[in-house]
């Protein structure tokens, strides 16, 4: 009723008063006052008028299940949300999850991480109150080596997103890092339980330094966050919702496609690596050239100096520009 109550004054221009509440949810006067209460102890800001009724006026920027749910406007992305204030790793708990079955959607938020994962082994710092910090569960009925164009699909779902909530013109680093004007703000790191045929389910984590203020000196050459490029504080769930509503799309379309064709272009216009010169460093191997975009199966098309075009697997990769981060 909580996160009901919420949408219902999120929906309503001016106020809405208790005995419409009320008979909304066929309960009393007095529950329906009860998680007012609640609500204003928990920072939402909600002034109360005789005869009027009540009108929200500035909710907190926290990521508890009843905001998110508040905010959805989808059909199962993120619809069980579980909310930790500190958690080793999203990813870790949302694999934990994955186990013990819970539902495809299932989304694990946290505000702070202990043991926050990265690509390639490393860690992601994971202070809180500044940042989001999640991973989705999926269960679809895709091969195993489809699996990681779902990196992508996310990357594009996150990118647009940002572009629509904060209007800052994020941009795709192939395969999996959003970046706005060439630093990083965002990570993603999928992670999967497969048979030989099948997958049992898949993570996807996404970590967006939001209002972060400030960066450890060996990252401040190339990580920023949204508040850092254009100065104003943003409230997370409302970014977190944006992002489900975007995904459960793009993910539904890449479902009935099979793979990235129906996103190619879109995704291509967002690659900030396109036209580029980039090194791609491979376990073993090294590459450099012209990056020219992603083909449908969402690697990346190369041209190198000797006229080839080359297509490289994301995988283990790391790409770095040849003049600097991208
Ligand atoms: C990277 O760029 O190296 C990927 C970073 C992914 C970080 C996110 S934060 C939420 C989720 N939980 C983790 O432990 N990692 C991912």
């Amino acid at each position: 009723m909580k996160a009901k109550i919420l949408s219902i004054l999120r929906e309503t221009d001016g106020y809405i008063s208790g005995q419409q509440l009320c008979e909304k949810f066929h309960v009393s006067r007095t529950a329906v006052w009860k998680v007012i209460e609640q609500l204003k102890a928990e920072g939402y800001q909600i002034e109360a008028v005789r005869n009027r009724g009540y009108h929200l006026e500035k909710s907190p920027d926290v990521m508890w299940p009843a905001e998110i749910e508040s905010l959805l406007d989808t059909e199962w992305a993120g619809r069980n949300v579980l909310y930790f204030s500190e958690a080793d790793s999203t990813n870790t708990r949302a694999k934990r999850l994955g186990e013990e079955g819970a539902v495809h959607g299932t989304l694990i938020v946290a505000e702070r991480q202990t043991e926050g994962k990265g690509r390639r082994g490393r860690r992601w710092e994971s202070p809180s109150g500044s940042s989001i910090y999640m991973s989705i569960l999926l269960r679809p009925d895709v091969l195993p080596n489809q699996a990681p164009m779902l990196t992508l699909v996310m990357a594009q779902s996150v990118t647009e997103a940002v572009r629509r909530t904060t209007g800052q013109e994020a941009l795709i680093k192939w395969p999996n890092d959003i970046v706005v004007n060439g630093k990083k703000v965002c990570g993603i790191l999928t992670e999967m339980s497969t048979e030989m045929e099948w997958i049992n389910y898949i993570v996807i984590g996404v970590g967006i330094n939001v209002n972060t203020e400030n960066f450890p000196s060996e990252l401040a050459e190339t990580a920023t966050s949204l508040y850092l490029e254009n100065g104003e504080k943003h409230c997370r769930a409302p970014l977190i919702a944006e992002i489900m509503k975007q995904f459960e799309k793009d993910y539904e379309m890449f479902l009935r496609i099979g793979d990235l064709s129906g996103m190619q272009e879109r995704y291509n216009r967002l690659l900030v690596n396109r036209g580029r010169e980039v090194r791609v460093l491979e376990p073993g191997d090294t590459c450099e050239g012209q990056a020219i975009g992603i083909n449908e199966t969402g690697e990346l098309l190369i041209r190198t100096g000797n006229g080839e075009t080359r297509a490289v697997y994301a995988g283990e990769v790391s790409v770095r520009g040849i003049y600097g981060y991208v």
